[in-house]
């Protein structure tokens, strides 16, 4: 708390609670353009615009802090909350104030020991200052925040599965709409926001819209934080404005590639993301440039595929992950992804048959089709599927026709 508020830390709050109206700081959240930060980037400000504010209704309103971060690949609210909690807790009460939600929980993953511990010491720090509890600061403002450990499952980040969690219900995600914004935990508005996301709330609040959007290199506004791994020299993590090009993430910051191995492709933005090979070195990492190349900025966190290493092998480690994480609700996904598994492994090993690659093909078109599954996880396990038949369709055909891995190095480490 003394370090945090040495450089700065809960000014914003001071100025901004009881000071702006909740209507006031709704609107700079709004022009300062933020997207959300867990992988999906849609507009924070009109996320919260949805919330209805006339409080016709009596009873709770719920910030939730999605920090059960389970995207292969991607650490940085782990950073996040590890090295600045307070940050992150700043930046939820002033997201609470905004949105007029009594009751925050941070729903965190279970293996996160460390941060579940600051965050509570942090939490208690808050309320000894009169930052939570009731009545903030005289403002009239008064908020409870609590930390939930996740029960473990990929499946509890998304936010209807999360809710359900929350609740104490099996983790299966809900039909949208209606959205949590208008129903979510226990029927109550609700707003589930990533870490990295509130994390920028209050520095919005503090230095003002155009401020933030002027952090930015292209279109989309403030900073990121990318990550890197895989056989890069310097695998890490990396606060940079939104837009920075791949090829300075990777070459720069991750330091390029090990000695004796080159780059053959990398998936953007953590394990449900369709991979970009070389050519796309030179784009800007923000959301419209990767949508445009045919995958997703995700959670800003590459996976780098190297030209030793199998590629099969990549995609069955990472579809038999998914397919262990399927919550069972809907049977494309329950029984869809184990079967694509089973279909890699035998590819992987060389016990393929040419037949093989039209399976893949039909499920890819089948699972991977939103609409045919209950939720996202599906067709989001199924990008890097069809992205490396389309890149890397030779390496299929070799292992078919040589009935054996040509690879020194497998990633899947028998992991079905
Ligand atoms: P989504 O696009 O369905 O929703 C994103 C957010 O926008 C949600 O809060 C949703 O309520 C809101 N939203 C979307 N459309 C709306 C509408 N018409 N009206 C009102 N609100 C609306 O995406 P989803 O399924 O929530 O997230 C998928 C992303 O999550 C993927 O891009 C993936 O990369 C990322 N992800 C991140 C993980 C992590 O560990 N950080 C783990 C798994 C997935």
């Amino acid at each position: 708390m003394a370090a945090y508020e040495a450089n700065g830390g809960y000014n914003s709050l001071k100025t901004n609670i009881g000071q702006r109206t909740p209507a006031e700081c709704l609107e700079i959240i709004k022009d300062s353009n933020l997207r959300g930060r867990g992988g999906a980037g849609f507009p924070t400000g009109m996320k919260w615009s949805f919330v209805p504010m006339d409080n016709a209704t009596p009873g709770h309103k719920y910030l939730i802090c999605n920090a059960d971060e389970m995207e292969p690949g991607t650490f940085k609210d782990r950073l996040l909350m590890e090295c600045d909690p307070h940050q992150l807790i700043e930046g939820m009460i002033l997201s609470a104030y905004t949105l007029q939600a009594d009751i925050a929980y941070i729903f965190i993953r279970a293996e996160y020991h460390k941060a579940i511990g600051l965050l509570r010491e942090a939490i208690t720090a808050c309320h000894e200052k009169g930052y939570l509890g009731d009545n903030i600061l005289g403002s009239g403002f008064s908020l409870e925040m609590h930390v939930h450990v996740s029960a473990g499952r990929y499946i509890c980040g998304e936010e209807t599965a999360l809710i359900s969690s929350l609740e104490g219900k099996r983790a299966n995600p809900r039909a949208k709409p209606p959205f949590p914004q208008v129903s979510g935990l226990w029927g109550r508005p609700t707003i589930v926001n990533n870490v990295e996301t509130l994390c920028n709330i209050h520095h919005i609040l503090e230095f003002g819209a155009d401020w933030f959007q002027a952090l930015g290199k292209g279109e989309d506004a403030g900073t990121k934080l990318y990550g890197v791994s895989g056989r890069v020299k310097n695998p890490g993590c990396w606060e940079l404005p939104i837009g920075t090009s791949i090829r300075e993430i990777i070459e720069d910051h991750a330091g390029g590639m090990e000695d004796g191995y080159s780059l053959r492709g990398f998936l953007p933005g953590g394990g449900s993301t369709d991979f970009l090979t070389p050519e796309h070195l030179d784009l800007a990492m923000d959301y419209g440039t990767i949508g445009k190349a045919g995958s997703r900025m995700g959670t800003g966190t590459m996976i780098v595929l190297d030209d030793k290493t199998c590629p099969i092998g990549f995609i069955h480690n990472l579809t038999s992950f998914f397919a262990r994480e399927s919550c069972g609700f809907c049977t494309p996904c329950r029984d869809g992804l184990p079967w694509s598994a089973q279909v890699l492994e035998s590819l992987e090993n060389g016990d393929g048959r040419p037949e093989d690659l039209e399976t893949l093909a039909y499920q890819i078109d089948y699972i991977g089709a939103i609409g045919n599954t209950h939720c996202a996880l599906a067709p989001g396990a199924m990008e890097p599927v069809q992205s490396a038949l389309k890149y890397f369709r030779e390496d299929f055909e070799a292992h078919i026709n040589e009935g054996c891995c040509p690879y020194e190095r497998s990633a899947s480490g028998g992991a079905v």
